[in-house]
């Protein structure tokens, strides 16, 4: 409980110190990228994590994907990793170097904007 709280809280201090506006209609065609890995909403994708809900959820613990996560994914959220607007951000940035040894076979969205807007996007589907 203690845990979704913090991660709650931390997702609002963000969002209001954020200095890149969020579009949520952008994000949607950026998650077209994400979209062959990661179901949302209605869809549902094998390859990743099911997306829904995930501000707010520590990492390596959606139901449905348990038995596929890898080591490392399952060791960060053990270590208190929870995903928030701040961290998806940093983990989208660097996939690779963010959760070390993690299996997301994705380079990353360079573009703080393009970051900014498909997770603004996914937020539509934690709320
Ligand atoms: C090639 C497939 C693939 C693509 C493309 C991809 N992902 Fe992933 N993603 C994965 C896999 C597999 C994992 C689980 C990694 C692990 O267990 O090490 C993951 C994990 C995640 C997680 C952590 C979820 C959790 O439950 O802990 C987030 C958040 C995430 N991806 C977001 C994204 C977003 C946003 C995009 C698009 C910008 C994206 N991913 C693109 C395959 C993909």
């Amino acid at each position: 409980m203690n845990i979704v709280k913090f991660a709650l809280a931390s997702a609002v201090i963000f969002t209001a110190s954020s200095a890149v506006a969020q579009d949520a209609a952008n994000g949607q065609k950026i998650f077209a990228r994400c979209a062959t890995c990661h179901g949302i909403g209605d869809a549902n994708r094998a390859v990743g994590p099911n997306l829904n809900g995930v501000i707010g959820r520590t990492a390596g613990t959606q139901a449905d994907f348990a038995a596929r996560y890898s080591p490392a994914m399952k060791a960060a959220g053990e270590g208190g990793l929870v995903w928030n607007e701040d961290t998806i951000n940093q983990y989208l940035a660097d996939p690779r170097s963010f959760v070390a040894g993690n299996r997301m076979a994705f380079a990353g969205l360079p573009s703080e904007r393009d970051r900014a807007d498909v997770i603004a996007y996914i937020k539509t589907y934690s709320e």
